[in-house]
């Protein structure tokens, strides 16, 4: 995932370069700037003087001492003056002339603070909003290969409507209770085997010895051979036979011919998308998408599923679906997966408002 909120104190990130949200002087001062000089130690404030200064929006460069990281790039955020000075403008800049000298300087991964958003009292939303559209478009744009780290220090940065959040708390209360209340059995009416859709190795008690009083045996029955591998119509059949099960072969056959990666490039075709716009969208670099081109049988993660997902759109089936195929499934014990389906039920497909709503419940985010 090619941009990455994480929260954390920026001095502590390990990449090649960290970004200092700096003033126009660059001697020094206090938050990040102050926490990050403290941390590397005087010899970043002797090579600073030698810098004379950096314009607001500009970006300078120097090593990064006793950091673990190779460089700091120092960038003066503008100052809030009520959002009609070019405060946005600079605020880009400030983003992208810093990524074009980590690229110049052939950092592949870079670490942002929020600049701006602290002691300039830039309104923390928009800033983390400019800052996650300018990253992530010149990621696309001009340095496919990079990883960015957005560095979130404190957690009042992000917060979500009022409404959003207890619409949010009763749907994740009212799913946990329904998991509890939920019938597991494997069995429909009459102990027959409910066959809804294969999975590898799935488990299908056989109905003579399944007993009302013990818990039914269970014949290992898989789709898959050795390896993982699917295994052919006719060793299924055979299989299914000799469990003395009758299983529907060809909602079986059918769900087994088509794969993750098979479906993910069919429903992009589907939406008229180009690979590369969904696969920005997903916030998917390049690489892992192409291993999943060009690999039928890719089992990808399941955030890679989710985030694939969301950038085509999928409505809860579909969704379900392509988790299922991946071998995944959606869980009602997992806080970050009602979250998920509270926004595909309602159609909220924008990664970076999900993104904001799991930080604010603590879960993992997309794309991270
Ligand atoms: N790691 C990551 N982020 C941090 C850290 C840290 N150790 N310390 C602070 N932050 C966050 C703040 O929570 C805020 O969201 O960095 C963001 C930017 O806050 P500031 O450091 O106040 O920077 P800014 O708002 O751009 O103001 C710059 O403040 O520190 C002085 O010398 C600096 O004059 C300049 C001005």
């Amino acid at each position: 995932m090619p941009l990455q909120i994480i929260r954390n104190d920026i001095t502590k990130v390990e990449c090649d370069a960290i970004v200092n949200a700096a003033n126009t002087g660059l001697l020094g001062g206090g938050g990040v700037d102050g926490a990050i000089h403290r941390a590397a130690g005087p010899e970043l404030l002797e090579e600073c003087r030698l810098l004379h200064g950096c314009k607001t929006g500009q970006a300078k460069i120097t090593g990064g001492y006793k950091l673990p990281c190779k460089y700091v790039i120092h960038t003066p955020g503008p100052i809030w003056q009520g959002g009609n000075s070019g405060e946005e403008e600079l605020l880009r800049s400030c983003y992208v002339n810093s990524l074009k000298l980590a690229k110049k300087y052939d950092c592949h991964t870079v670490a942002f603070p929020l600049i701006s958003a602290g002691v300039y009292g830039y309104p923390k939303k928009q800033a983390v909003k400019i800052a996650y559209d300018t990253i992530s478009s010149f990621i696309a744009e001009e340095a496919p290969d990079m990883l960015v780290y957005m560095v979130i220090f404190d957690k009042d940065i992000v917060n979500i409507s009022e409404k959003l959040y207890s619409e949010l708390t009763s749907f994740i209360d009212d799913k946990y209770v329904d998991e509890m209340k939920s019938d597991n059995s494997l069995f429909g009416e009459r102990n027959v085997p409910i066959i809804e859709e294969p999975r590898a190795n799935y488990e299908i008690p056989t109905p003579e010895t399944a007993d009302e009083c013990e818990p039914p045996k269970r014949r290992k029955f898989s789709l898959f051979g050795k390896g993982n591998v699917p295994l052919q119509k006719a060793a299924i059949a055979e299989q299914s036979a000799a469990a003395g099960i009758n299983v529907q072969l060809e909602t079986m056959l059918k769900s087994i011919d088509e794969s993750f990666s098979e479906m993910l490039l069919r429903k992009i075709d589907e939406k008229n998308m180009k690979d590369s716009e969904c696969y920005k969208k997903a916030n998917i670099d390049r690489k892992l998408f192409s291993k999943i081109r060009s690999d039928r049988l890719y089992k990808p993660s399941k955030n890679t599923v989710i985030a694939f997902a969301i950038a085509l759109e999928l409505p809860l089936d579909e969704t379900k679906e392509m988790l299922r195929k991946a071998g995944f499934a959606l869980s009602h014990s997992s806080k970050s997966d009602i979250i998920i389906e509270y926004f595909i039920i309602n159609g909220i497909y924008d990664i970076f408002t999900i993104n904001e709503t799991l930080f604010c419940f603590d879960q993992k985010l997309l794309g991270a």
